[in-house]
C-alpha cells in the first residue's frame, strides 16, 4: 500500500514537473489564498470553512468527569481545494495550546468560533495535508436558550451525553463542521477506570488502564458527518452480539435505564435487518443504541449508534433512528434547508414500521396528517425549506413524510419502494439535494411530478 502511494506520488511529481517545464511559470503568492471561514451554506455562513476537504479524523481527547476538564489532540487529513495561506476550522470554546500543520508549528488565531491556522509554508491546491491541534478546557454545550435545545458535549455527572446536531462538533473537536464535508474517525479517548467510553463503529483492541485511566479506541471507518460524532462516556451496563441477518450489535443502558437494555438490543436487531430489506444493505459496520440519563429531550442518530437522551426508547423511535442510518448519514444533505430528506424519511419510516406491524398503515396515517385543520402550523411551514431558525420544526418531520406517502399514492408501491432502494445506493456515503430527488422520482415513475412536490414541499398552505 505504502510502496503504491509512493510510488503514485513520483509519477505525479513528473508528470507536473513536465507539465510545469515548458511554462516555467514562478509560483506566485497569489495562488495561494485564505480559506473562506463557512462551507457555503448561506443559512449557517459560519458553519463548516472553505478551501480543503477532510479525509480523515482523528480525535484524542482525555475526559475527566469530577473537574469536567477534557484535553483533546485532534489530527485532521484533508485536501486541498485551492492554494492555502491559511485555513479556518470550526471549534468553539478551550484554550489552544498549539496547532502544527505537516509537523511544522503553525500560527494561529481565533474569533469566535473559528480557528484560524497560518501554515509556516503555504498550502499548494490539491495538495494532502495534516493539521494536528492540541486544545484543554471545559467544554461548554451549544444551543442553550435556542430552539435546537442543548447540544454537543452535554457533561454528566459520571460523564458525558454527546449529540451534536447541527453544529456541536466544534463543541469537542475542532472540525470542518458541516454534513457537506464527510470523513472516517479515528477515536481515542481515555477517561478515569470504572467509565465506559462509547463511540461511533467499532472498537478497535481492548481498552488499557494504566495510572488508574483507561483508554478506549474506536473507529468508524466509513465516511461520517462531524455531528454524527459522539463520545458518549459514563456508566454503562451493555449487550453485545450481533442481529439475526449478522450485523455486529451493541446496545448500551445507563444504569437508570437497564430495564431497557434487551429491548433495545432486540428491537434494534430486527428493525436493522427489516430496513436492510426495504432499504437496501446496511451500510456500516455495526448496529445497536446508547440510552443515557440525560435528558436532552430528543434522540439522536449517531452514525452506528443512536443515542437515546433520558428516556425509554419505544419502537417508533428506535424505528426513525435506524432509518436515518441509511437517510441522512449515509445519503446525507449538503445544506440544511434539505433537512427534510433527513427527517421526512426517518419519519416515514416510522409509519412504514407501524404498517410492516400490521398496527397502522401509512395511508391512516397521512390521513390523520391531512385532516388537520387548514391553520394548523405545520401547512403555513414549508417543510422543503428548513428554516435555520426552526430547523426541527414538526413540519420537517411530518409533512415531510407525507410528501413521500403523497408521492407513493402518485407512483404506485412497486416504484416508490424501488426508488426508495435506488436512492440509497445511487448515494452511498455521498450527498444529496431535494432536486436530486425530484428528479430520480420522475425518471423511475416517467411522471411529471413538479406540482405534487411543491405543493407538499414548498407552498405555505393545505395540499389538496
Ligand atoms: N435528528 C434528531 C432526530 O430526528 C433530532 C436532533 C435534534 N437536535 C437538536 N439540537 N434539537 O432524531
Ligand atoms: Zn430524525
Amino acid at each position: 500500500m505504502h510502496v503504491n502511494r509512493r510510488g503514485m506520488a513520483l509519477v505525479a511529481a513528473l508528470v507536473s514537473a513536465l507539465a510545469c517545464a515548458p511554462a516555467n511559470e514562478p509560483s506566485s503568492a497569489n495562488d495561494h489564498l485564505p480559506g473562506a471561514p463557512g462551507i457555503g451554506d448561506t443559512d449557517f455562513p459560519k458553519d463548516g470553512n472553505g478551501g480543503y476537504d477532510v479525509t480523515h479524523y482523528a480525535v484524542a481527547i482525555d475526559y475527566t468527569p469530577a473537574s469536567k476538564q477534557l484535553v483533546g489532540v485532534t489530527t485532521i487529513t484533508a485536501g486541498a481545494t485551492h492554494g492555502l495561506s491559511s485555513f479556518n476550522l470550526d471549534l468553539s470554546g478551550f484554550t489552544v495550546r498549539s496547532v502544527t500543520v505537516n509537523d511544522a508549528p503553525a500560527t494561529f488565531s481565533r474569533q469566535g468560533d473559528e480557528l484560524t491556522v497560518r501554515p509556516a509554508r503555504p498550502i499548494d491546491n490539491h495538495a494532502t495535508f495534516t493539521v494536528k491541534v492540541s486544545y484543554a478546557g471545559v467544554p461548554k454545550p451549544a444551543g442553550d436558550g435556542s430552539n435546537l435545545g442543548t447540544y454537543g458535549f452535554m457533561p454528566t455527572p459520571d460523564g458525558a451525553f454527546v449529540a451534536a446536531e447541527p453544529n456541536g462538533a466544534k463543541t469537542w473537536f475542532p472540525a470542518n463542521d458541516h454534513p457537506a464535508d464527510k470523513a472516517p474517525f479515528d477515536f481515542s479517548i481515555t477517561v478515569p477506570a470504572g467509565v465506559t467510553a462509547l463511540a461511533n463503529g467499532e472498537m478497535v483492541g481492548q481498552p488499557t488502564t494504566a495510572g488508574g485511566r483507561t483508554t478506549y479506541r474506536w473507529r468508524e471507518r466509513h465516511p461520517m458527518v462531524t455531528y454524527l460524532a459522539t463520545a458518549t462516556l459514563g456508566k454503562f451496563e451493555l449487550r453485545q452480539g450481533s442481529t439475526p441477518g449478522g450485523i455486529p450489535n451493541l446496545a448500551a443502558a445507563d444504569p437508570r435505564f437497564t430495564t431497557s437494555i434487551d429491548r433495545l438490543y432486540t428491537t434494534s436487531a430486527t428493525i436493522t435487518d427489516h430496513w436492510a430489506t426495504v432499504f437496501g444493505p446496511y451500510p456500516f459496520g455495526s448496529t445497536g443504541g446508547v440510552v443515557d440519563d440525560y435528558a436532552a429531550g430528543y434522540a439522536l442518530e449517531s452514525q452506528t449508534k443512536p443515542l437515546y437522551g433520558g428516556f425509554h426508547p419505544d419502537e417508533t423511535i428506535i424505528a426513525h433512528e435506524l432509518a436515518h442510518q441509511w437517510f441522512g448519514n449515509s445519503v446525507s444533505i449538503k445544506r440544511w434547508r434539505d433537512l427534510w430528506l433527513n427527517e421526512g424519511f426517518a419519519t416515514y419510516a416510522e409509519w412504514l414500521w407501524a404498517e410492516h406491524k400490521g398496527t397502522k398503515t401509512a395511508e391512516a396515517t397521512f390521513k390523520e396528517f391531512h385532516r388537520r385543520r387548514a391553520g394548523d402550523p405545520i401547512w403555513k411551514y414549508p417543510p422543503g425549506r428548513a428554516r435555520p431558525n426552526d430547523l426541527f420544526n414538526q413540519a420537517v418531520y411530518s409533512r415531510g413524510a407525507m410528501t413521500l406517502h403523497a408521492l407513493r399514492r402518485a407512483v404506485g408501491d412497486q416504484t416508490f419502494f424501488a426508488l426508495l432502494k435506488r436512492w440509497a445506493a445511487d448515494h452511498r456515503y455521498g450527498h444529496v439535494t431535494t432536486d436530486q430527488f425530484i428528479g430520480l422520482a420522475e425518471q423511475m415513475s416517467g411522471k411529471e411530478l413538479s406540482a405534487l412536490f411543491d405543493a407538499w414541499l414548498f407552498q405555505p398552505r393545505r395540499p389538496q
